[in-house]
């Protein structure tokens, strides 16, 4: 199995596979054993919350996309479980790029099993064998809010890079403050919602921060800049304009004391 590049690589070559179109190619038994032991080293951003993550034939859920297995994730549903999800599935979405297996976040799906082992689902990822020379060759063609909308600030050689975090809809919830210490994470309402019914917004959304938040520090860590991290409770359902999520202390190097 061909390895493409590190993980901060991949944030430049995934892309959505919003239709799998009907290959052949079936994911291999060492593939599939790669992935399951993968899955198993997923990071979480709240360890208090259980989950568990199960991949399924894609005929075990109502996804119609082409794909040959789901990803399922399952949570306690308690605090901040949804952008520990979306945290967690980012560390998949890119490993699956790295090995040449297409992905796609999949809110729209419902699986046939809605709980698993007492926890209930959240979220899947549809997955399936993609010719090699599918993946994003092209930033430019991606489209993205532009830096300005997203970020105030030194830019740290990161906030050109961070955009290209997927969200559902591409609703792009996020907003960075650098105030010369440290980064202050928001969850922003968006302008616009797109096909996104608005009682669905905060559920989303919550998710797409916890993919931003894995997106930024993976940022961080290959510019070499250090940061102790701060999370701020997110769990509230009233439409909240701007919601500090997260605060990122940067630790200064001696060559900037
Ligand atoms: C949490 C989440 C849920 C998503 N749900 C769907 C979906 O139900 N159907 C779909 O076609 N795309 C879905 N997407 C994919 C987004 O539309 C896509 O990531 C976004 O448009 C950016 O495009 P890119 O991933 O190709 O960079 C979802 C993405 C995320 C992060």
């Amino acid at each position: 199995m061909e390895k493409h590049g590190n993980t901060y690589d991949q944030i430049f070559r995934r892309r959505s596979f919003h239709l799998f179109k009907g290959g052949s190619d079936r994911l291999s038994e060492a593939e599939l054993s790669a992935l399951d032991a993968f899955l198993k080293t997923l990071r979480p951003l709240h360890p208090e919350i259980k989950t568990l993550v199960r991949v399924v034939p894609a005929r075990e859920t109502t996804c119609m996309r082409g794909a040959e297995y789901c990803i399922l994730f399952y949570s306690e549903k308690k605090g901040d479980y949804l952008r520990n999800a979306g945290y967690m599935g980012e560390q998949a979405d890119l490993y699956l790029n790295s090995v040449g297996i297409g992905a796609l976040w999949y809110g729209m799906g419902k699986p046939r099993a809605k709980t698993a082992e007492g926890l209930d689902y959240v979220i899947m990822i549809a997955i399936a064998k993609v010719p090699a020379d599918s993946f994003r060759r092209d930033l430019s063609q991606t489209k993205r809010k532009d830096v300005p909308a997203i970020w105030s600030g030194d830019g740290l050689g990161v906030s050109d890079i961070v955009r290209y975090a997927p969200s559902a809809c591409n609703l792009q919830p996020w907003f960075v403050e650098n105030d010369g210490s440290g980064l202050k994470v928001f969850r922003i309402w968006p302008a616009k919602r797109g096909i996104m019914p608005a009682g669905k917004v905060n559920f989303f959304n919550r998710m797409d921060i916890g993919i931003f938040l894995l997106i930024l520090e993976t940022c961080l860590e290959h510019e070499g800049l250090k940061y102790g991290r701060q999370l701020f409770e997110d769990t509230s359902d009233e439409r909240l304009e701007r919601v500090q999520v997260a605060y990122y202390r940067l630790d200064k190097s001696p060559a900037q004391l």
